[in-house]
């Protein structure tokens, strides 16, 4: 069974080359971001791996905790690790997984056969504080991720998630948000939106961000 929106995250035990960890425990009442790389020592991840590294504080900074997997073992991790330090310029500064048996990689549906048969794909999985899978992305080995989307992402979730409102096409934090269509009463929607809406259509009404 793929793993879908809305459900709960899968618990697991795994060796990280920060310590072993109890997925959940770790997470606590953070949100947190899995995402899996197909293989240690390969250049995209390389680069990726150093991206999300420098972007720490940027994740930190929404109450977010970042984890990567990568289905050889910590000690081959720890070995990469330095090769991401001296290439990128940052030190692997969050706890990557090891996965040889790929138990977690199967449990997430990070291996698509017909993708390989022993890589996983490039998966992405943002999960909320109650531990519910909020977002997944899947990208294939060839193509490296934007970590800037995947920031910009949880800003629109995080957002949505307190105030009655949509986020649209390219939208970036400070922009102008869509009010959601279920909100129909007038006067809620002046309590809401005090810094009023403009109606485009019926549908598609557009208000400051409520947060700025
Ligand atoms: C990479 O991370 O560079 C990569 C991994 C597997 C296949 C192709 C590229």
């Amino acid at each position: 069974m793929t793993l879908q929106l809305g459900q709960p995250a899968p618990d697991f035990e795994a060796d990280t080359t920060m310590g072993p960890i109890r997925f959940h425990d770790w997470l606590g009442q953070s949100w947190g971001v899995l995402f899996s790389h197909p293989k240690d020592f390969t250049p995209v991840c390389t680069t990726e791996l150093g991206e999300v590294a420098r972007l720490r504080p940027e994740f930190e900074r929404r109450g977010v905790k970042v984890i990567g997997l990568s289905v050889d073992d910590v000690t081959s991790h720890r070995g990469w690790a330095g090769d991401i330090e001296e290439t990128q310029g940052t030190p692997l500064n969050f706890p990557l997984i090891g996965d040889p048996d790929r138990k977690i990689s199967d449990m997430y549906g990070m291996i698509h056969p017909d993708a390989s048969d022993t890589l996983t794909v490039r998966s992405v999985f943002i999960i909320d504080p109650n531990k519910k899978v909020r977002l997944i992305l899947t990208y294939p080995a060839s193509c490296g991720r934007n970590f800037q989307e995947i920031l910009r992402a949880i800003d629109s979730l995080q957002l949505t998630d307190q105030y009655s409102v949509a986020t649209p096409v390219n939208w970036q934090e400070g922009q102008d948000v869509i009010i959601v269509p279920s909100l129909v009463d007038e006067d809620e929607i002046r309590a809401k939106f005090p810094k009023g809406y403009k109606a485009l259509k019926p549908y598609l009404r557009v208000t400051p961000q409520p947060n700025r």
